[in-house]
């Protein structure tokens, strides 16, 4: 094989994104190549949203304790909660599930909490939900986060008839039915909700359906989720419950099922986005490995793993783009994060995990990719914000003490990348990426954005070696750059994960090793870490 075909070879191994790619070069210092003046599509700030279940602790004792609480509340909901995911400025919130959005019925919610039915959680430790947070909660929720409400609706065991009306009864504005029942309930003035999901996982909790069937009720179903009340203003995007990780078939069921069809309000389609899922484990569904306990050789395997959501992404597009070149259709990617074994000692299902170092750099891994897909990409939701699988924030059931996780530092690090534009970021690295589990993984993950308006730009940069520090040369091309600052997260170990003790064993820094360079900046990367570098841009 000549040298040329070898690095090709090794290029497509690789593989080349659309705003992005990582290269080998023979010798030399690794690099991460910018160019700062071809701002690429629009990095959504929904590709930061967030997901609330009726799971476990997720709601009740996460997000809400009651106003008989001594944890110091809002009308019920934890006002730390809330303060620490203000300061992270999350763009949407998924709720009621999840597996639980298609057994929730949204009338059971409403009015006086001591009246409201009693449900069976069937899917999430067989408890019983008294339903005392509601939609009226779950809506004074997200104004308190100043945040957008992505409600899903039950498709498995609910009718049409209910769902229409959750949309009347949250989106209208005059004295319709609905509108008349949310005012007698306290609430005047309606609310915007611009997300709406059309049922979850079909092909399983949510129906255990084909996916022929499931697209024939996605049709009917979205055809009735409309806009309210003819206020241009308050705008359903209606999203098709999508696949499960490599399920392509899926994809293309439900848009060849939407092709040639007008929405109920003359768009695209009966539905304007679709979904899909993917989580991160180390091992197989029924020992999915220790959130805290892992080997080096988990920890590669973990984050190859995180690395094939993008490969997902960009197959699903692909498969979308047979029906919708013009890439009008959005994907949605509302489940995503690593699964863990629950905590020893913890009910099995309420799937309450540690947080570490690892958790931190598969968040990174996956926001560079969807940096990459920016233009189709419109959502993604990290499963789930406190409590459960990847959670932003873990609360003591006894004490109540509030941790910020890993992964909460890292949407914290990346908040600039919110609806700036996607920069085309090479990686270069001198040596050949490690093999795990029949994929490439190159050490180095990296993605960028712009704001050319402000003369910012925002590089992110994870140190996926466990064990080796790498210094690497920031090559920063087309604009002058006239300050920047480095911030690092990273911990003791790989295992390293934040306590009520030691609640900032894991968090940001200030990167010092860092040097000016003809190029740009040298810096020398932590083993094991999550590096972000802030950039003043000249003319
Ligand atoms: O996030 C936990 C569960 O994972 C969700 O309820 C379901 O949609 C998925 O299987």
């Amino acid at each position: 094989m000549t040298s040329s075909s070898l690095s090709r070879s090794l290029v497509s191994a690789l593989g080349t994104a659309a705003t992005g790619s990582t290269r080998r070069t023979a010798g030399g210092p690794a690099r991460v190549v910018v160019d700062l003046d071809l701002p690429g599509p629009t990095i959504s700030r929904h590709l930061y949203g967030h997901f609330a279940e009726h799971l476990g602790r997720c709601i009740y004792g996460g997000f809400f304790v009651g106003e008989d609480s001594e944890i110091p509340n809002i009308r019920g909901i934890r006002r730390d909660v809330v303060e620490a995911l203000r300061a992270l400025q999350i763009p949407n919130l998924r709720w009621p599930g999840g597996c639980f959005a298609d057994d929730y019925h949204w009338k059971d919610g409403l009015g006086p909490r001591e009246d409201r039915p009693r449900m069976v959680n069937s899917h999430w430790g067989d408890v019983v939900e008294d339903n005392s947070f509601g939609t009226h909660e779950f809506m004074d929720l997200v104004e308190l986060l100043g945040t957008a409400p992505y409600v899903n609706g039950n498709v498995g065991s609910g009718t049409v008839a209910e769902m229409s009306e959750w949309v009347e009864y949250l989106t209208r504005a005059d004295d319709s039915p609905m509108a008349s029942l949310r005012r007698e309930n306290g609430r005047d003035e309606p609310w915007a909700v611009p997300f709406f999901g059309i049922g979850n996982e079909p092909w399983g909790c949510g129906g255990t359906m084909r996916a022929e069937d499931y697209a024939a009720l996605a049709r009917q179903y979205s055809t009735y989720v409309r806009d309210q009340g003819g206020d241009p203003g308050n705008h359903v995007t209606r999203i098709a419950a999508g696949a499960s990780d490599d399920d392509f078939a899926w994809t293309e069921s439900l848009m060849r099922a939407a092709q040639n069809l007008e929405g109920a309000d003359g768009e695209s389609g009966p539905y304007q986005a679709i979904s899909m899922h993917y989580y991160t484990m180390s091992g197989p569904w029924a020992d999915k490995g220790s959130a805290t306990e892992f080997t080096d050789q988990e920890w590669y395997l973990t984050l190859s793993r995180a690395t094939r959501a993008e490969e997902l992404v960009a197959r699903h597009s692909t498969v979308m783009d047979q029906y919708d070149p013009h890439r009008k259709v959005g994907l949605v990617f509302d489940e995503w994060g690593t699964w863990w074994n629950v905590e020893p000692g913890t009910n099995p299902g309420f799937l309450y995990q540690q947080n570490t170092v690892r958790d931190a750099l598969v968040a990174s891994i996956h926001f560079d990719g969807f940096h990459r897909h920016a233009d189709r990409l419109i959502m993604a939701n990290i499963a789930q914000t406190v409590n459960v699988l990847q959670a932003m924030i873990l609360t003591d059931p006894d004490t109540g003490a509030l941790v910020l996780t890993p992964t909460y530092h890292v949407f914290a690090m990346n908040a600039g990348h919110q609806d700036a534009s996607a920069l085309a970021t090479h990686v270069v690295l001198p040596e050949q990426p490690r093999e795990v589990d029949g994929r490439s993984l190159p050490m180095i993950s990296a993605s960028a954005s712009v704001r050319p308006q402000e003369g910012t730009a925002l590089v992110s940069l994870s140190n996926l070696d466990a064990d080796a520090p790498r210094t690497l040369v920031l090559d920063l091309r087309g604009r002058t750059v006239t300050g920047h600052r480095v911030t690092v997260l990273t911990g003791a170990s790989t295992a390293a994960h934040n306590t009520p003790e030691d609640p900032r064993a894991v968090a940001p820094a200030p990167l010092e090793d860092i040097r000016d360079h003809e190029r740009g900046l040298e810096i020398t990367l932590p083993a094991h870490s999550y590096t972000t570098v802030e950039l003043q841009l000249g003319e």
